[in-house]
């Protein structure tokens, strides 16, 4: 067996960035063929989602439009808060277009339940997710995450734009950070 792949600063690389792209042209396509002609909106919730919305928008070879949201829940704690709140809101109108939110990861699912309660309030056309990550956690009969790349466990992760305390986003593979206890 291979020992585990470590980077620079000694973590454990749990997705590598060429796993990371192979996963990006996958949904890419799939998003493209789905929408196939339809108005679109890709809305991505900053900030973790800031590196996986740029090579994600440009994976899907169709027109589209892009806005950002802001929102935090973990401010610098490594625990959600348990509540969100919006740092920057959405500018382009959404109704009748089709809307798919770009994040980085689906965590307890709090910042999915407040984005599509608040999306879902400008009436676009329809409303999916995007995500990087899943946690195998998540009930996706209340959450249903249309479109995932990987599905991890319980680890603590940073990289490729999430981040510890606001750290380590600009990796550019996922890697497991180890909290001090
Ligand atoms: C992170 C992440 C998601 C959210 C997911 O954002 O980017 O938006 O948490 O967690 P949840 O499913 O438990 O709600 P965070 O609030 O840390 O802000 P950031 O994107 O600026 O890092």
């Amino acid at each position: 067996m291979n020992a585990p792949r470590k980077n620079e600063y000694g973590q454990k690389v749990l997705i590598d960035s060429e796993e990371i792209h192979a996963g990006i042209r996958q949904m890419g396509q799939r998003i493209a063929d789905n929408y196939r002609d339809e108005p679109l909106t890709v809305i991505g919730c900053l900030k973790g989602s800031f590196i996986f919305m740029a090579d994600l928008v440009r994976a899907i070879p169709r027109p589209l439009h892009i806005d950002f949201i802001e929102v935090s829940s973990y401010g610098n704690d490594l625990q959600s808060t348990g509540n969100v709140r919006i740092v920057k809101d959405f500018k382009h109108p959404v109704e009748n277009s089709h809307v798919l939110i770009v994040e980085d990861i689906v965590d307890t699912g709090l910042t999915f339940d407040f984005l599509f309660e608040h999306i879902r309030l400008k009436k676009p056309a329809s409303l999916e997710i995007a995500t990087l990550l899943v946690r195998r956690s998540v009930d996706q009969e209340m959450r249903p995450v249309k479109y995932s790349c990987f599905t991890i466990g319980e680890e603590y992760v940073v990289g490729y734009g999430l981040d510890a305390a606001g750290l380590y986003r600009n990796l550019d593979h996922v890697a497991v950070f180890d909290a001090p206890v």
